[in-house]
């Protein structure tokens, strides 16, 4: 029996098999008017094109639980009910192909109001769209950037009950996994690390302080998030600085507690936060950072980073390095990247009938 496509089960959900794709922003969404932030006809596409390949689950991209928490203007949303309907449009299709829909919640913090990638990336200003970004600290994540607003204590709590507020149409919307967007050095992340959180009130200095903001938002999404279902923790295991900033042995020791807060499986990247920051990037480079979580806590983890080849993917399940495996980039290159492990490997995926003849 393959790895890769055996069933795994979190609370009462099943997952089909253990070939994931992980939450990547399409920037395609309308920028003004009613249909802001609303998933159209490019998201409904490139989403059920990865569930008619075959797998097992679908995180839909970082989506924002408020207007100020897009990377882009152009990024999905998740702040009003229109936004739900383009949503369920989705899910409704991935659960016909029996692959679990997830969507990734998101607050940019200071790396919000930026141009689409295509155009460059940049920050974008008012005149463009853009709006004033919010973080723990004023502190711009590189020169030339915008330079945050501090978030006072009082609009740190509207964010965590925006986080709620998403979780309760994201249920809404028919999605089975809710993924908090912890790294990548978006606002949860940057609270966790002492490169971006620079404050001496309760939210910021020691460990405990700087965990204060995703705990908080991990029980506000936990309490009305179903019991049943399962809660992911998107985290950058390392900041990949030698020194001031989040570190895996930081992970190690976060991930009990965020265990303990009702979060059922790490997904673990890194990097993002930290502008000079020096990464190794090579196949399956972020591997050992789940196997580390994975061996030392009781919480369930995903690898992501330059997995791309079938063996290579089995064996880090196979190894007991992960309990399922993220591919992106690989993903938007071969839709049907599970079909094609399952050949590969003798095992059984869900084939569309209407493909029947391709078996
Ligand atoms: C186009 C694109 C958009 C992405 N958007 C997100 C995102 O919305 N949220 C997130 O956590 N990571 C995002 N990522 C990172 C991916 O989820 C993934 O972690 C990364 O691409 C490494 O995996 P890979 O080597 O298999 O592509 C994005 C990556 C790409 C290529």
């Amino acid at each position: 029996m393959s790895a890769l496509f055996a069933p795994y089960t979190l609370r009462s959900l099943t997952f089909p098999n253990r070939v994931w794709m992980p939450p990547m922003c399409q920037y395609s969404a309308a920028t003004s008017g009613p249909e802001t932030g609303v998933a159209d006809d490019w998201h409904f596409a490139h989403y059920a094109a990865r569930a008619a390949g075959g797998a097992g689950l679908v995180i839909v991209e970082a989506t924002a639980v408020s207007p100020e928490g897009r990377i882009s203007p152009a990024d999905l949303g998740i702040w009003n009910d229109t936004q739900v309907e383009g949503l369920r449009r989705i899910t409704g299709f991935l659960r016909s192909q029996g692959t679990v829909p997830g969507i990734q919640l998101g607050h940019a913090g200071r790396k919000a109001s930026t141009d689409q990638p295509w155009k460059g990336g940049g920050p974008v200003g008012a005149d463009q769209g853009g709006w004033q970004p919010v973080a723990p600290s004023p502190v711009p994540f590189a020169a030339g950037e915008h330079v945050p607003d501090e978030l006072t204590v009082a609009q740190i709590q509207d964010i965590v009950g925006q986080f709620a507020d998403g979780a309760r149409r994201a249920l809404d919307a028919g999605f089975q996994v809710a993924e908090i967007h912890g790294a990548h050095g978006y606002l949860v992340g940057e609270f966790l690390s002492p490169h971006s959180n620079h404050r001496t009130d309760e939210y910021g200095g020691s460990f405990e302080n700087r965990t204060r903001f995703a705990l908080e938002v991990v029980d506000a999404v936990r309490a009305v998030w179903p019991d049943e279902l399962p809660l992911f923790f998107r985290i950058s295991a390392t900041d990949w600085l030698d020194e001031g900033g989040w570190t895996a042995d930081d992970t190690v020791r976060f991930a009990p507690l965020l265990k303990e807060h009702g979060v059922d499986l790490l997904d673990v990247s890194t990097g993002g936060n930290a502008a000079g920051a020096r990464i190794p990037v090579g196949p399956g480079y972020q591997v050992p950072f789940a196997a580390r979580v994975k061996a030392g806590t009781e919480l369930a983890v995903a690898a992501v980073g330059l997995i791309t080849e079938v063996e290579q993917a089995e064996k880090i399940l196979a190894n007991g390095e992960a309990d399922a495996v993220l591919l992106g980039r690989e993903l938007l290159r071969n839709p049907s990247w599970a079909r094609h492990a399952a050949r590969t490997l003798g095992a059984d995926v869900h084939v569309p009938q209407q493909y029947h003849r391709s078996v």
